[in-house]
């Protein structure tokens, strides 16, 4: 037996339908906002991340699918939606349309990661960027979309955690600090800090390590040591989501896995699944266009995990979605076959969700096998209601039945919902 690839996953039916159900409330609530859906390459060129998302980054140094193509050219598989973006947006001369530009994606990302709970090497994002605005009330719109999708698939618990990265020109002096806060424990922290320190210090504060975090606790948190107007950047960010009842909290320590963040960064936690593991994150990188070699164009945006987001889906939502139960139209008479398909169409479309009978099972049989597939009725062409142009509709909770003429079947079912 041929197995699929380690990190990468079957959804099956019907939890498939988690998925469409996720993926349309998005297109609903990002879509009402003006995200309008930009569809990318899965493989860029590599450089692309090297440049976009930092060289010193775990998942740029770790976790991508790098591979030559046939003529050697250095290829590889999207680890994140933002820096496609940024490129397509030079290379599309996005800029050149009114300001400011606002996209959403949903698709396959791809990072060579440890397999656990909410890990995998294939998984898929959902996400929106907003380019070509650098106000405070650009991050407020988008951690609104973000609240208001999150509130649409009814969840409650779940935390935005904010944090000011400040502007690069902070980081040497908030680094220079850092290190000499940590001179004294150099030798206690991991093999990949020692790295880090001198490649990029700013990833110390996202070791996992216990003892690394420990130390890191006990350092100056950046926001401190920042410039008066990237704290006024994002105080104001603050200010204004509490105006609009967004609850989000303060997370001094919180730096994201990707080199381009300033200013605003965020990550959206479940109790569920821990701080470890963020069901998305996002934030400010008014600086990536102009590095990779584009106009001056500040933007900002998330992502979502949709893998974990459905691991941690409301059951409101869940049953809503797994709820829905199809109505089984079971042809049970020599020549039934055309009136049942016919039935079948029509049903659908009265958009009721119909499973039709193709096997050639026995009335009884089909019965059966209506009651496995959870209908929630089926549709009996005997020879009997055949030859009198109806149909036996059988209630699969009561067991009722009743005669029903044929064009009176979809009528007769709509209203029962
Ligand atoms: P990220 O934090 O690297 O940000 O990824 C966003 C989300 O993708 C994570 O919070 C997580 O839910 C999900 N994710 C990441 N890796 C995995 C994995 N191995 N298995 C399952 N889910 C995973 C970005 O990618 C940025 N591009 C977000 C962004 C957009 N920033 C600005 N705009």
């Amino acid at each position: 037996m041929i197995r699929r690839a380690k990190g990468t996953r079957d959804i099956l039916p019907p939890e498939s339908r988690l998925w469409a159900a996720v993926e349309e409330q998005a297109r609903s609530v990002f879509g009402g906002l003006s995200y309008e859906e930009i569809r990318l390459p899965v493989m860029e060129p590599t450089e692309l991340f090297v440049r976009g998302v930092g060289e010193g980054t775990d998942i740029v140094s770790k976790e991508m699918f790098t591979f030559p193509d046939r003529k050697g050219r250095s290829l590889t598989l999207r680890p994140e939606g933002t820096a496609g973006v940024a490129r397509a947006f030079i290379e599309e001369g996005l800029f050149q349309r009114p300001q400011p530009v606002r996209l959403l994606y949903i698709g396959p990302m791809f990072r060579y990661e440890k397999m656990q709970r909410g890990r995998y090497r294939q998984f898929a994002q959902i996400g929106i960027e907003l380019l070509g605005a650098a106000t405070p009330q650009a991050d407020v719109e988008v951690l609104m979309a973000l609240h208001m999708f999150l509130e649409a698939l009814g969840f409650d618990d779940l935390v935005i955690r904010l944090n000011n990265l400040g502007d690069p020109e902070d980081r040497p002096r908030f680094i220079a600090g850092l290190k000499r806060e940590l001179a004294s424990h150099k030798d206690e922290l991991c093999s990949d800090c020692h790295r880090r320190w001198d490649e990029n210090p700013l990833r110390l504060l996202d070791c996992k390590v216990p003892r690394c975090r420990e130390l890191m606790l006990n350092t100056t948190p950046v926001a401190e040591v920042v410039s008066d107007e990237a704290r006024a950047h994002v105080e104001e960010v603050s200010a204004g989501l509490t105006a609009l009842g967004i609850p989000v909290q303060s997370a001094p320590r919180l730096v994201r896995g990707l080199d381009y963040y300033l200013r605003t960064a965020f990550e959206i936690v479940s109790p569920h699944l821990g701080e470890d593991t963020a069901i998305g994150g996002g934030g400010r990188y008014d600086r990536l266009i102009s590095d990779l070699g584009g106009p001056q164009v500040p933007g900002i945006g998330f992502a979502i995990g949709e893998d974990r987001l459905i691991d941690v889906l409301p059951s409101g939502f869940r049953d809503r979605v797994l709820g829905v139960r199809p109505v089984v139209v079971l042809p049970a008479a020599d020549g039934a076959e055309t009136a049942a398909m016919k039935l079948a169409r029509s049903l659908v479309e009265h958009g009721l969700e119909v499973r039709n009978e193709v096997t050639g099972r026995s009335l009884r049989a089909g019965l059966k096998w209506a009651a496995k597939v959870g209908a929630r009725a089926v549709v009996i062409l005997g020879p009997d209601e055949l030859a009198v142009g109806e149909a036996t509709v059988r209630d699969m909770d009561s067991g009722e039945q009743r005669r029903v003429e044929l064009e009176r079947v979809a009528e007769e079912l709509t209203a029962q919902d």
